[in-house]
């Protein structure tokens, strides 16, 4: 695993969804200069797993002394060099600037400048392994920003914008047909987040299996369309259940299986979005022997892209590591999906099987 990414905040922002954010890319450790030591005494950033940080963000008020002089303290922690620093500005203020350069930092950007220009800032301050293809390493934050943004629009009910799901599909669908879905998963292992890295893996698996069914471009990216928004309903789920490790109780689990009707709802509420995308919104989670939810379809009434997207919602979900459990390895979920029988469309998943025999 990559060296985590510190993100360093004051108490003039609630830095969560920062820190959601940069789980895009990978582990996030969080310090709040605030917690602790009002004075802005001896904060030092917490060790990462090997003690060593791929790079720092900085979301501070650099107009604040107390603030700048801890961040100062935290960067260089017993003398050593400090990561590649990016600072957050919150205005254009050349005093801001300033400050941010004298401080050390590499880079800077306004805070508003938005999550797909944050993760692009950060990427170029600590580029990945040179195992991962450059391709992949552009088209996951760039479709990771783009799910954040949609799963946002769907916590505050903002603008779920078709326009950004079908420029992520193409993304998704360009990387993963140059580059294969193992480079894809490679980077979205990484992601933190269970929920993003749940919807890039699965879709991920949808579209390198659109690719091997041999579906028309067009097709392909009307399927990865609605892989990308299939649990949009969850931007609607509150975060203590969505990142809560161990079992959920039956009221939890109850408010988890609103998120299929809710994703219909909201993609219906939003408007232009396609009937496949709606569809899998809504019957993702129903079962050929009609024991799924959220309307009990059974056989003949679940069409083939929703049973293309079950199937590789239920591998995504296994293979995933969770904070509760590890990643399954293919070929054990492969078997356990084999006894879904009278579930799983057979056919499919006997064709899903070939098309990721070799996954690691
Ligand atoms: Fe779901
Ligand atoms: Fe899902």
């Amino acid at each position: 695993m990559p060296d985590p990414i510190l993100l360093i905040s004051d108490s003039h922002r609630p830095s969560e969804p920062l820190a959601r954010t940069l789980a895009l890319l990978g582990s996030v450790t969080t310090l709040s200069l605030a917690d602790g030591a009002p004075d802005g005494g001896s904060h030092r950033p917490a060790e990462g797993p090997d003690g060593r940080f791929s790079t720092v963000v900085a979301d501070i008020d650099l107009r604040d002394a107390r603030s700048v002089s801890s961040l100062r303290r935290c960067l260089m922690p017993g003398g050593r060099a400090a990561p590649p620093t990016l600072c957050l500005l919150d205005g254009s203020g050349h005093d801001e600037t300033v400050q941010a350069w004298a401080i050390g930092a590499s880079a800077v950007m306004p805070v508003a400048a938005g999550r797909e220009q944050l993760l692009a800032a950060v990427l170029s301050l600590a580029p990945p392994p040179a195992t991962v293809t450059p391709r992949v390493s552009r088209a996951v934050p760039g479709v990771g920003a783009a799910l954040a943004d949609l799963l946002e629009g769907a916590a505050s009910g903002t603008a779920i914008r078709p326009a950004v799901v079908a420029d992520a599909s193409v993304l998704m669908l360009d990387a993963i047909g140059d580059d294969g879905i193992g480079a894809w998963l490679d980077v979205v292992r990484t992601i933190d987040d269970i929920t993003y890295q749940h919807c890039l893996s699965t879709a991920g698996f949808v579209a390198a299996f659109a690719l091997r069914l041999g579906f028309s471009r067009r097709d392909g990216e009307a399927l990865c369309r609605a892989a990308l928004v299939h649990d949009i309903g969850k931007g609607r789920v509150p975060l203590e259940i969505l990142g809560k490790q161990g079992g959920l109780s039956p009221g939890e689990r109850a408010v988890m299986r609103e998120h299929a009707a809710l994703g219909h709802e909201l993609l219906v509420m939003q408007g232009g979005f396609d009937s496949m995308s709606l569809e899998i919104a809504r019957h993702h989670h129903e079962f050929l022997d009609g024991s799924g939810y959220p309307d009990g379809l059974a056989g003949a009434a679940i069409p083939d892209h929703v049973r293309i997207m079950t199937i590789c919602d239920i591998f995504g979900a296994l293979t995933e590591r969770r904070p509760y459990k590890p990643a399954m390895a293919p070929a054990d979920a492969m078997r356990i999906m084999g006894g879904m029988d009278n579930q799983l469309d057979g056919d499919l998943l006997h064709s899903f099987r070939d098309c990721f025999r070799d996954l690691d």
